[in-house]
């Protein structure tokens, strides 16, 4: 292995202790309590390993945690209903409705009944307008992990190619606009572009997050560039396993012989997701109470 390992476990840690004594001057400052609501609807377990994750993280940063379990079959006006109460509720700074949500449920009509001030994961259409325009805003939790651990590397990005694989709502097009943000000239790719393998060799950062385990192979990589890789993905048990291994979107073992720096899977982009939700948490809730915005929690 020729490349840097990007160290996602220990910088989440970092994050979180950063959170934490934001939460103790908070309190011993000004007597608020950072409040976190996580909504989940239904039982798909890896939701609710998520959200249990979540809750876990939030308390021990110090932070009042809030979960709301609702069954797979409530109602969409029952949801609209819970999060109107979250969104009036002054002990609350941010809330999140764990997606996906059940068939029944509009989903864009639910991301967008909360309160954009506490939409920790920056899915509501006034922070995505927002952050497109350069504006202050809440920025989704993986993107800004990914951001944090690009700008620790390199210190500028100006300039630098950036290709982009996936264009979901909550990873591809906000990184984008992440990455334009800091000067990046960034191209976007999906499961249609037309020769993808070119694009991405021309690439100075490469940002995985197509949800398509293993994709990136050592074909696809500049030499020395480096590989943010956001995949999850659980494959096949091998021979005489029990249990499939998690894998990225990227091919660790091809793609680390030629790439600069990579994250790692498990261990890279999974960890700073929630400490960077810890983080919005903080960053909502010194904007509600007009203190100025948490150091080193932001973009
Ligand atoms: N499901 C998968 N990732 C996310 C996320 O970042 N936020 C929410 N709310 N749901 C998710």
């Amino acid at each position: 292995m020729t490349a840097s390992l990007i160290d996602g476990k220990a910088f989440a840690a970092d994050i979180r202790a950063k959170v934490a004594e934001h939460v103790v001057r908070l309190k011993e400052k000004h007597g608020i309590v950072p409040g976190l609501a996580v909504v989940l609807v239904g039982e798909d377990p890896a939701s609710a390993v998520y959200v249990r994750n979540k809750g876990k993280q939030t308390v021990e940063v110090g932070m009042k945690s809030v979960e709301h379990m609702l069954a797979e079959d409530a109602s969409e006006a029952d949801l609209l209903a819970l999060i109107e109460t979250l969104n009036v509720d002054p002990e609350i700074h941010g809330i999140l409705v764990q997606l996906p949500l059940p068939d029944h449920i509009d989903s864009d009509k639910v991301i967008n009944a909360i309160d954009p001030a506490k939409d920790v994961d920056g899915f509501h259409i006034s922070n995505v307008g927002l952050l497109g325009t350069g504006q202050k805003s809440m920025v989704p939790c993986t993107p800004l992990g990914c951001l944090m651990m690009l700008r620790d590397h390199f210190g500028d990005l100006s300039g630098l190619n950036a290709v982009v694989v996936g264009r979901s709502n909550i990873v591809g097009k906000p990184m984008a606009q992440l990455l334009l943000g800091e000067s990046c000239t960034v191209t976007m790719t999906h499961s249609r572009t037309k020769n993808i393998q070119d694009v991405c060799c021309q690439a100075d950062i490469i940002v995985a997050a197509v949800g398509r385990a293993e994709m990136v192979t050592a074909d696809w990589i500049k030499p020395g560039a480096v590989v943010i890789d956001v995949g999850i993905n659980r494959i096949a048990p091998e021979e005489g396993a029990t249990k499939g291994r998690l894998v990225g979107d990227v091919d660790f073992k091809s793609v680390s012989e030629i790439a600069g720096a990579i994250t790692p899977v498990p261990g890279g982009v999974g960890p700073m997701t929630i400490a960077c939700l810890l983080a919005n948490t903080i960053t909502a809730c010194a904007r509600a109470n007009g203190l100025s915005e948490p150091e080193g929690l932001t973009v």
